[in-house]
C-alpha cells in the first residue's frame, strides 16, 4: 500500500501544482504512520512471551501483595516449609523473585553459592527439605543492586530458566512489593496455577491488594485465597486481643469472591524464628501460628486436588 502511495507522490512531484503536492505528502504521512502503527502491533504480537512451564515443576504458587513489609516472605518460608512437613515425599521449591530486597537467603539460613550443573544450570540450594532460589545467592552479601529494568528483567529470567529443580509439586513464589514488571513478567512467561495474597487489615494495604488481586484476575490468574497478616496484638496484661490495623480484611474477601485462607496476630514468636532464620512451623511446629499455617498449606493442597484436571 505504502509503495503504491509513493509511487503517485512521485507522479505528482513531477506534474502537479505545490497544494497538490503538500496534500498528497501530508496523505503520505498518515499512510506511514498508520503502517508503521500496525508493524509495531504485529511487532509487539510476536514479542510477548509465551507462557512456557518450568521443567519439572507442577504448581507455581504465587505469594503478593501491592504493599510492602506485610510478610510475604515470612508467609511463603512458612507454607513451603508446611506444604514439606505434611507430604514429605513432594518435591517443594522457593523462588525469591524479589531482586531488589532478597529476603529467603536469611529467612532459609541459605548463605553458599550455588553450584552449576554440565548444562550450565543453577542447583538450588536446600534446607527443611525445601530447594531454594534467590537473587541473594547470586550477588554478595549485603551489596545493593542497583540495577535498571532490563538487568532486573534478564536477572529475573535467569531464576526462571537457569535452575535445575528436578522434581518440584509446588514451587512457592516470593514476589517484590506492588505489581510492577516483575508480576507481569512472571506471568506472561509462566503458567502460574494460583495466587496467594499477603495483606495486613489497614486501608492503605487493602486497597493496594484489591489492585494487584484485579491485574491477576484481568490476566487469568487463579485467586487461591488471601493471608490476614498482623491482624491483632495481644495485650501482654490484660490479654486482649487488640485489632490495630482495624478489619477490613473480610469486606476485600467478598469483594474478590475469595476466601479468607487464615489470619495471623502480630507474634514475636513468628518475627524471632524469622529472623534467626528458622522458620516457626520448623521452630516450634505445635505452636497455634505453625498450625495456622499448616492449615493454610492443607488448603493449597485442597485447592489443586480440586483442580486435578487443571492445564499446565
Ligand atoms: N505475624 C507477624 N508477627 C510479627 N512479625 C511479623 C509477622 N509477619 C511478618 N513479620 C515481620 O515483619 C517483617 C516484614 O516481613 P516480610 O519481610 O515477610 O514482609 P514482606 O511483605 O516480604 O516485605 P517486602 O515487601 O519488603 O518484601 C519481618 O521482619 C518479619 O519477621
Ligand atoms: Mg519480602
Amino acid at each position: 500500500m505504502f509503495t503504491i502511495i509513493k509511487q503517485i507522490h512521485n507522479l505528482l512531484t513531477k506534474s502537479r501544482s505545490k497544494y497538490d503536492l503538500q496534500v498528497v505528502t501530508w496523505f503520505c504521512s498518515q499512510q506511514k504512520q498508520i503502517d508503521l502503527e500496525k508493524r509495531r502491533k504485529e511487532m509487539m504480537a510476536k514479542g510477548l512471551p509465551k507462557q512456557k512451564p518450568i521443567k519439572g515443576v507442577k504448581y507455581i504458587v504465587l505469594v503478593s501483595s501491592g504493599k510492602g513489609g506485610v510478610g510475604k516472605s515470612t508467609t511463603s518460608v512458612n507454607l513451603a516449609t508446611a506444604l514439606k512437613a505434611i507430604q514429605p515425599e513432594k518435591g517443594v521449591g522457593l523462588l525469591d523473585t524479589d531482586v531488589f530486597g532478597p529476603s529467603i537467603p536469611l529467612m532459609m539460613n541459605l548463605d553458599d553459592k550455588p553450584f552449576l550443573t554440565k548444562e550450565n544450570l543453577m542447583e538450588p540450594l536446600i534446607n527443611y527439605g525445601v530447594k531454594c532460589m534467590s537473587m541473594g545467592f547470586l550477588i554478595e552479601k549485603g551489596a545493593p543492586v542497583i540495577w535498571r529494568g532490563l538487568m532486573v528483567m534478564q536477572a529475573l529470567e535467569k531464576l526462571m530458566r537457569q535452575v535445575d529443580w528436578g522434581e518440584i509439586d509446588y514451587l512457592i513464589v516470593d514476589t517484590p512489593p506492588g505489581t510492577g514488571d516483575t508480576h507481569l513478567s512472571l506471568v506472561q512467561n509462566l503458567p502460574i496455577s494460583g495466587v496467594i495474597l499477603v495483606t495486613t487489615p489497614q486501608s492503605a494495604a487493602l486497597q493496594v491488594t484489591k489492585r494487584g488481586a484485579i491485574m491477576f484476575k484481568k490476566l487469568n490468574v487463579p485467586l487461591i485465597g488471601i493471608i490476614e497478616n498482623m491482624s491483632s496484638v495481644t495485650c501482654t496484661s490484660c490479654s486482649a486481643d487488640i485489632k490495630i490495623f482495624g478489619e477490613g480484611t473480610s469486606e476485600l474477601a467478598t469483594d474478590l469472591g475469595c476466601n479468607i485462607l487464615g489470619s495471623f496476630p502480630l507474634s514475636q514468636e513468628i518475627s524471632f524464628t524469622t529472623d534467626k532464620g528458622v522458620p516457626i512451623v520448623i521452630e516450634n511446629s505445635k505452636s497455634t501460628d505453625s498450625t495456622r499455617y499448616r492449615a493454610i498449606a492443607e488448603k493449597i493442597i485442597e485447592f489443586f486436588k480440586k483442580r486435578i484436571n487443571y492445564k499446565l
